[in-house]
């Protein structure tokens, strides 16, 4: 068996979550599809087709995406190569896997692809959030808000998330199972709903914080739905309901943030101009917020929930993580401070390649184009498979392994291709990739000052990704205190 299946295979316990995952593979063998071309190429045009495999009738193998996640995409990439095609969600979708392949989408030289490829997952939900903006729309947009990200701001943010983090993680239950994931969802919100929103300690605890928290969680849901369409009680029905509240919420506060000193980012959305003098409407700093705090928040729960694990799993990391936190001392940390912790941004990366909180990067071609010399018919949905490109083992030594000094000099595993390690995309790069650098090192760094993190000797976790990946246990650790 080629080695590209064995890393597959070794991941799968760590990787599939799903109750019914052994059904679903029956199934899948049964009715795996045909192997076809996506389209055929026009004559003459010396382009390869893509091929692939839809999988069962209607759903494709969207129920295989959500038990097998990469796994499924390292097979697709062993048998059809870089480019391939599959039907998942009732579409057929290209997978772009690898730095090449990843490259020739992201950095779309000729315009082929949009970011309309996350409007049809995310669209009804984050709609004129900056990710789905295009072209000099998201440019004019972007330029706008990196002023809400400037290092004086970023400090300022800092300085009030570590208040929240020092208060809370002290206190968390000792000497007993814990579940951590859920505990770091809450902190996360906590911290969103202090630096993003200026909300206090009173508020954060309201019930309306509570229907806020929940409304973000089921517009996030409702992007992997089955049933794409509002029947009340499931998911899509759900994201709607909650995108309405989210609209009506920030709407409402508009006109205070406006006239308010606050160094909140929501403050910052109402207050940042450009040299030019663009600045933000009411209705984009609406969308704006409902984005920014979903971007924000799960994928900063995950990273710190991932690399929390892998600290708990691997304690002499943890130990090597802990003497540079103790070396800095017990004060607030600040930004430079958060910096200044090496070997854990080595560990962060690592938890990155492994479980990378955004798995796939959405596109959409806008005209009939090419991927590596494969023909790709205009409006094909493309994903541009960042998590499965993390494990491809011609690039990563050992890729299932955790292994953080693949990261570090002289290896820099990371540097060998541009797009080899892509954890915060590439054009249209995270715009919040050190906020949530110095958020996620400085919830860790507080755990590392004040508990040793275990896990049940041979515990692996596995990951649900019927969403964004999380535990599906939830993350039961015990917590010593120190
Ligand atoms: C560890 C945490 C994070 C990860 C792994 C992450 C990952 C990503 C990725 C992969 C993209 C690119 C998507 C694409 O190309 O289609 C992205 C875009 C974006 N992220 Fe993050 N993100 C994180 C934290 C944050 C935070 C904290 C914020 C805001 C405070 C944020 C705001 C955004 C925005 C606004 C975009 C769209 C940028 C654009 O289209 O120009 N993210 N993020």
């Amino acid at each position: 068996m080629s080695r590209l299946l064995d890393v597959a295979r070794q991941h799968r316990p760590t990787f599939s979550s799903y109750p019914g995952d052994k059904y679903v593979l029956a199934l899948q063998d049964r009715f795996p599809g045909k192997v076809e071309p996506l389209a055929e190429p026009p004559a003459g045009s010396g382009l390869k087709p893509v091929m692939g495999e839809g999988g069962l009738p209607v759903v494709g193998k969207t129920l295989a995406m959500m038990s097998r996640g990469p796994e499924l995409s390292l097979e697709q990439y062993e048998r059809f190569g870089p480019v391939s095609w599959t039907r998942v969600l009732g579409m057929k979708v290209v997978s772009a896997i690898g730095p090449d392949a990843s490259q020739a989408v992201l950095v779309n030289k000729d315009k082929a692809f949009s970011q309309d490829g996350w409007e049809w997952f995310i669209g009804p939900f984050f709609k004129r959030g900056l990710m789905l903006l295009d072209g000099d729309e998201h440019k004019y947009h972007r330029r706008i808000m990196q002023e809400a990200f400037t290092r004086p701001r970023l400090e300022a943010y800092v300085e009030q998330l570590t208040p929240i983090i020092d208060a809370q993680v002290p206190a968390w239950p000792t000497d007993e199972p814990f579940l951590l994931y859920p505990a770091l969802k809450q902190l996360t919100l906590d911290v969103a709903a202090a630096v993003f929103m200026g909300a206090d300690e009173e508020e954060r605890r309201s019930p309306e914080t509570a229907e806020v928290a929940q409304a973000f969680v089921d517009c996030v849901r409702a992007g992997l739905a089955v049933v794409r369409a509002p029947v009340p009680g499931l998911r899509w029905h759900r994201g709607l309901r909650g995108r309405a509240l989210l609209e009506e919420y920030f709407r409402a506060r508009i006109p205070a943030k406006r006239a308010s000193d606050d160094q909140d980012l929501f403050a910052a959305l109402c207050h940042v101009e450009t040299d030019e003098g663009h600045a933000f409407t009411d209705e984009d700093v609406v969308s704006h917020m409902i984005f920014l705090m979903m971007a924000a928040h799960d994928t900063s729960t995950i990273t710190t929930t991932a690399t929390l694990y892998f600290l708990a799993k691997h304690p002499d990391w943890q130990e090597r993580c802990r003497e540079e936190s103790r070396a800095y001392g017990d004060g607030p940390i600040d930004l430079p401070g958060t910096e200044k912790l090496e070997s854990l941004d080595l560990v962060f990366e690592e938890a990155m390649r492994l479980v990378t909180p955004v798995p796939g990067m959405a596109r959409r071609a806008v005209v009939d184009t090419e991927i590596l010399g494969h023909y790709v018919p205009a409006g094909t949905v493309v994903n541009v498979s960042g998590w499965a490109s993390h494990l491809l083992p011609h690039l990563w030594a050992a890729a299932d392994s955790f292994d953080p000094t693949r990261f570090d000099e002289p290896r820099r595993e990371d540097k060998q291709h541009r797009y080899a390690s892509m954890p915060f995309g590439g054009v249209h790069k995270c715009i919040g990739m050190n906020f949530g650098r110095a958020e996620v090192k400085a919830l860790v760094h507080r755990v590392l000052l004040t508990h040793r993190v275990a896990v049940p000797e041979g515990y692996d976790v596995r990951w649900d990704m019927t969403s964004l990946p999380s535990p599906a246990d939830g993350l039961p650790v015990v917590l010593h205190r120190l």
